[in-house]
């Protein structure tokens, strides 16, 4: 792995500044995971280095970008009726740059479409492709008709790229890039990549900066957080890494995602027991609870693991709550693989669940399995699912009235004069507060709950 430091291009500022009279204005939209986001933060804070400045929506825009999500077909059709709604605007606007960027365009038949069928859109790279967006973009000023670039990925991480965040008080830190485990349904390993773990001296000098710039909350980011730490020199895994950090002072606190169970360690389990800075709370995806389908996912380990791992963490850690994504409707998943999916659900009683009904993506070892459930069964399914953990949900969120919880303000409630603020356990509560308090940590006496919604009232309002 080579390790490079973002280059500011003064040859691109210079031409961006000739050819537009005042700053052109880049309309920036991240579909998909908080990883994609992160990206986009970073994509904006290399536009703004060579003087762009950034507006809210495409119309005021003189170059659109969308950075795109390809985990399920859902989301790609979702950017294609984006795109294909920019036609208008490029006719109306012919000096307008249109450019799609992310996981979408690490794939070579998605290049080919949009080369052929959105003759509009001047620009297209990949993942790895962000810190070269000055130089691109040079080409596109200079006068290059389309750069469409082929799916490709780079064994190299950039430090020092710059970043615009989107807030001041929330921030997305990613550790590592990349996947190894290549579960059967995934496109992840194909669009972004071989895993490639950041050194922990860059993660840390990041981490001080957020944490002396004010933020009250970290996320760390990967796809497979546990595995942290492969192939560096430091010899460091993910539990050493989050010490390491949590030395730092300051009042803040950690998040982190996502943890494939297989690799979530005890030892992982003993670092939240041990550091106050990271939250109670474990977002384990476990996508199935039937073995025969765990297998034919690859993701190797079984419910027993799974079980054992949840019972391990609800011992050393009193209070931890757990959260987690489920694919409902894999290749050949029958009645009886979802009937153990549903009492796993109700065995961990998960706070959160995050559910997909499964997407066929080319290029994957599952999208060459049968599939014969029909489409109906599998919503059915879902609904159940969805049924079943709103139960779960319910009765976890009223099990915490009259505790007093310590929350961070993130903004403003769905009722007039209210503040809505997020505990450890990533559940949200709402309270009449002023508004100076967004951004910060508040005290709040958890009174009732509106289904998952808690109310409250704040100690020092
Ligand atoms: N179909 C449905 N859901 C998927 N996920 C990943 N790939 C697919 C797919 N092909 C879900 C998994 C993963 C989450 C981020 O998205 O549950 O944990
Ligand atoms: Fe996809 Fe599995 Fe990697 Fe997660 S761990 S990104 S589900 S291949």
């Amino acid at each position: 792995m080579e390790f490079l430091d973002f280059q500011h291009d003064p040859a691109a500022e210079k031409l961006v500044a000739e050819v537009y009279a005042a700053p052109p204005m880049a309309y920036i939209h991240s579909f998909g995971c908080q990883q994609n986001v992160s990206d986009g933060e970073r994509i904006k804070g290399v536009l703004c280095d060579i003087g762009y400045g950034l507006c809210d929506r495409p119309e005021d825009a003189d170059l659109i970008l969308y950075n795109t999500c390809a985990v399920r077909e859902h989301a790609e059709q979702r950017v294609f009726g984006n795109v294909g709604a920019l036609k208008a605007l490029k006719e109306k606007k012919p000096g307008l740059i249109i450019g799609l960027c992310g996981c979408m365009a690490n794939q070579q038949h998605i290049v080919d479409k949009l080369r052929k069928s959105y003759p509009y859109v001047d620009l297209v790279f990949g993942v790895d492709g962000i810190d070269t967006l000055p130089q691109l973009l040079s080409q596109k000023l200079e006068g290059k008709k389309r750069i469409l670039l082929a799916p490709a990925q780079r064994p190299v991480i950039v430090e020092h790229i710059p970043v615009r965040r989107e807030s001041d008080f929330r921030a997305w830190l990613p550790i590592m890039y990349g996947c190894d485990n290549f579960c059967t349904y995934c496109i992840v390993p194909y669009v972004r990549g071989r895993e490639k773990s950041r050194r922990p001296a860059d993660i840390l000098a990041e981490f001080k900066g957020l944490v002396a710039a004010g933020y009250k909350e970290i996320t760390l980011l990967g796809q497979n957080v546990n595995s942290y730490g492969k192939g560096l020199e430091e010899g460091m895994d993910f539990s050493d890494l989050l010490h390491l950090l949590c030395t730092v002072p300051g009042d803040y606190r950690v998040r982190f995602m996502t943890s494939h169970p297989k690799d979530a360690s005890r030892k992982l389990i003993d670092t939240i027991a041990a550091e106050p800075h990271l939250c109670k709370h474990l977002h384990l995806p476990v996508q199935s609870g039937s073995d025969r389908l765990l297998a034919a996912m690859n993701r190797h380990y079984n419910v027993e693991q799974y079980l054992a791992l949840i019972d391990y963490a609800r011992q050393r850690v009193p209070g931890i709550t757990f959260s987690s994504d489920i694919i409902v409707g894999f290749p050949g998943e029958t009645e009886e693989d979802f009937a153990a999916t549903l009492a796993l659900v109700k065995t961990v009683g998960y706070m959160q669940l995050f559910t997909f009904i499964y997407s066929k993506r080319e290029g994957t070892k599952a999208a060459l399995l049968p599939d014969p459930t029909p489409r109906k069964e599998k919503t059915d399914r879902m609904q159940r699912l969805l049924d079943t953990q709103d139960a779960i949900a319910i009765e976890k969120t009223a099990e915490l009235v009259g505790k007093t919880v310590r929350v961070l303000v993130e903004g403003y409630g769905r009722e007039e004069g209210t503040l809505s603020g997020r505990l450890d356990n990533n559940l949200t509560v709402e309270f009449l507060a002023d508004e100076s308090k967004i951004g910060s940590y508040a005290e709040i006496e958890l009174t009732g709950a509106r289904a998952t919604v808690l109310l409250g009232q704040c100690k020092e309002a």
